[in-house]
């Protein structure tokens, strides 16, 4: 198998693609000695391998190379972990997307078991890690029902980059939205002594939202995710999944700068 084959890759690059799992998943799986090429086990992460001709399997399955990627939106209802599984068997995110029809889907980043909206999906571990990196910059937008009557100045210290306990965090828009803005997310008035605030997240930490409006004395009641980079949730009911249409993904694509897929590039 030389450099130079068109077909030649990375073993953990290759069952990125195929969708079995992210990148840094499917080293994982190939150090846990699961992955066989040619009979053989796999668990060196510089292996290369011929697509066209290796044999690759998972737990003894055939990893098929080639099959279309999968894209989805899920709007993740409230009382769901995103998550594929769970040992302590808690409702998880597996449950509302038609893994059975796309083995492999998994999603891309995370939101919290009470926060609903955007959830993307994907086979496409090269996709998904580029949109996660932090380099890529995708913005997710968040609405979230907050405690308290918040004035704008109030949300200063979330625009010019505030510091949690992690480290500072980048600048991050945020605004105080109507009364009708809530409406429109949760189908309810903005109960007597809350406010409603949007705000534009270009990395992605543990609970920061949350977070960053608990550090301005304005702890979130409710969080709804409508935007991920350019896809919008739209009308689409909660609980619901529908696969992007092309224009959705090419937009994806752009945003986290990924070249095409199946071109056989190292990287
Ligand atoms: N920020 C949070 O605090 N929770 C989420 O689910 C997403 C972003």
């Amino acid at each position: 198998m030389s450099e130079t084959h068109p077909h030649t890759m990375r073993l953990q690059r290759f069952l990125a693609r195929a969708g079995v799992a992210s990148r840094r998943g499917s080293e994982a799986i190939m150090t846990a000695g699961r992955v066989t090429v040619n009979g053989q086990v796999a668990s060196e992460l510089g292996t290369k391998i011929d697509t066209e001709r290796d044999v690759v399997e998972v737990d003894g399955k055939r990893v098929v190379w080639g099959d279309t990627p999968v894209y989805l939106m899920l709007n993740k209802p409230a009382g769901f972990i995103t998550t594929m599984s769970d040992p302590q068997g808690r409702p998880c995110v597996a449950k509302l997307v038609p893994t059975d029809r796309y083995p492999g889907l998994f999603p891309v980043g995370r939101l919290d078991f009470d926060t609903t909206g955007l959830l993307l999906f994907t086979t496409d571990g090269d996709l998904a890690q580029a949109l996660l990196h932090p380099s890529r910059h995708v913005t997710k937008r968040y609405v979230a029902l907050v405690d308290g009557r918040v004035s704008d100045d109030e949300l200063e210290p979330l625009r010019s980059g505030m510091i949690l306990d992690d480290g500072p965090c980048k600048p991050a828009p945020a605004r105080v939205l109507t009364p009708r803005a809530a409406r429109a997310v949760w189908n309810t008035a903005v109960p007597r002594g809350a406010s409603v605030v949007e705000v534009e997240l270009s990395e992605g930490r543990k609970n920061q939202v949350k977070r960053m409006l608990g550090r301005v004395h304005h702890p979130v009641l409710r969080l709804h995710r409508p935007a991920f980079g350019p896809l919008e949730l739209g009308d689409l009911e909660r609980g619901v999944w529908r696969l992007l249409t092309d224009g959705e993904i090419a937009r994806l694509r752009a945003a986290a700068a990924v070249s095409e897929p199946h071109d056989s590039k190292e990287g």
